[in-house]
């Protein structure tokens, strides 16, 4: 799941929501303004702001959004796609980060991420799963990525509540989780200590005038100047209007429902490590924090902007999942939720310059958003400091105009 400025959507059982941060007061024209308090508009303006950049975050419920529905898989292997091995790179070397990300966070604020690193087991249910996941293990191998093939006995050894059924799979050590509820709490503290000012209003507008972003408008109608613009709003980023049509991110929402289950205190140990499999052409996976949370996901719907959780969400889900690990029916459902991905055409983020002058994206991140959040943070801080404004080598593939170039045939 990934990172949005987006409401999460009222839930049947809801946990009580992000605590409330109290308001710092804005700079009255900062150097950057980043419409969006996710993961990444935080991770953004927290670097920005560490950088001696003015910054300011706007944001109804900064923190909330798709952080507060996502599981925190940090999936880099196991999530794979053919075709995406330069996306691959990315994700690889925003897992590389973590350790240190996570650290620093930390250190800074007292705050604990729930980063654990308990590896990932991907498994096969029939014989079809089974040749799928041999042909991406063949495909793992043959980038150099650490995974290891096991038999069905062997999976089971390693997580004993394992269904008898299961026909094999594959052991990726590096694939690891963090809580994307305390990331986004971490990273609110962060960026207040940092020096960040956040407006907590909806933007509905940039400014553009003489081809140049000089803010944004608030609902209320109020105008904020802006040195820079960073538009972060995850799937709400192609709704903020004021922009000419070939620099509106191509980004769309789609929907994840997913559940969170509870592992009574004294209860065994249920899982060690993430689980995951594909049931009948959908992702199901089971991660299971220290605290005793078993989160349960995720569908994959392209319904627009509904986020209802629906009956039929929850009874896939908890039928493919029952299939995996059949003692999950036994758990405390404790928690249902639906979020919006901001998908983009490729699957991959849009970052950095855009053709407007002094607007910025750092958008689209998919699937991948809460993986991808420390090297975000990096590319956009570099961004915004360069002399030449441009994305740094590692990063040039996700520039944020690469759609538009390609429409008007130019070189992306
Ligand atoms: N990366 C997990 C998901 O998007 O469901």
């Amino acid at each position: 799941m990934r990172t949005s400025a987006s409401e999460p959507a009222p839930s049947p059982i809801t946990a009580s929501p992000p605590k409330s941060v109290p308001s710092s007061v804005p700079q009255p024209v900062p150097d950057v303004l980043v419409v969006g308090g996710g993961l990444i508009g935080l991770v953004t303006a927290w670097r920005a702001a560490q950088q001696g950049l003015r910054t300011t975050v706007v944001d109804p419920a900064p923190g909330g959004g798709a952080a507060h529905v996502a599981a925190g898989m940090l999936a880099a292997v196991t999530e794979l796609q053919y075709g995406e091995q330069t996306l691959l790179d990315l994700n690889l070397a925003s897992a590389d980060r973590y350790p240190a990300f996570v650290a620093e966070l930390t250190d800074l604020t007292g705050l604990d991420t729930g980063y654990r690193r308990c590896g990932t087991l991907a498994v096969a249910l029939d014989a079809d799963d089974r040749a799928h996941l041999r042909d991406l293990h063949t495909f793992q191998t043959s980038l150099g990525l650490e995974s290891q093939w096991l038999g069905g006995r062997d999976c089971r050894r390693l997580e004993p509540m394992l269904a008898p059924g299961v026909r094999g799979g594959l052991r990726v050590d590096g694939d690891h989780q963090v809580d994307p509820r305390r990331l986004a709490a971490a990273l609110l503290r962060a960026a207040e200590l940092a020096g960040v000012a956040f407006v907590r209003a909806r933007a509905v507008r940039v400014e553009v005038t003489a081809g140049r972003a000089t803010g944004v408008v608030l609902a209320d109608g109020t105008v904020l100047g802006a040195g820079r613009t960073v538009l972060a709003a995850g799937s709400e980023s192609a709704r903020v209007a004021g922009l000419p049509p070939d620099v509106v991110p191509p980004v769309r929402p789609v929907k994840g429902q997913i559940l969170r289950l509870r592992i009574p205190p004294g209860h065994a140990p249920f899982l060690s490590r993430t689980v995951r499999a594909v049931v009948r052409g959908s992702h199901v996976y089971l991660v299971p924090r220290e605290n005793g949370e078993l989160v349960l996901g995720a569908t994959s719907e392209e319904f627009g902007w509904d986020t209802t959780v629906t009956a039929g969400g929850v009874y896939e889900l908890l039928r493919d999942a029952h299939e995996l690990v059949p003692g999950i029916t036994e758990l405390p459902l404790t928690e249902t939720l639906a979020g919006l991905r901001p998908g983009s055409p490729d699957n991959a983020p849009l970052l950095g310059p855009t053709d407007v002058d002094g607007l910025l994206l750092a958008t689209g991140h998919h699937r991948n958003g809460v993986l991808l959040t420390p090297v975000t943070g990096d590319v956009m801080a570099e961004v915004l400091t360069s002399a030449d404004g441009e994305l740094p080598p590692y990063a040039t593939a996700f520039g944020a105009q690469r759609f538009a170039r390609t429409r008007q045939g130019q070189p992306a």
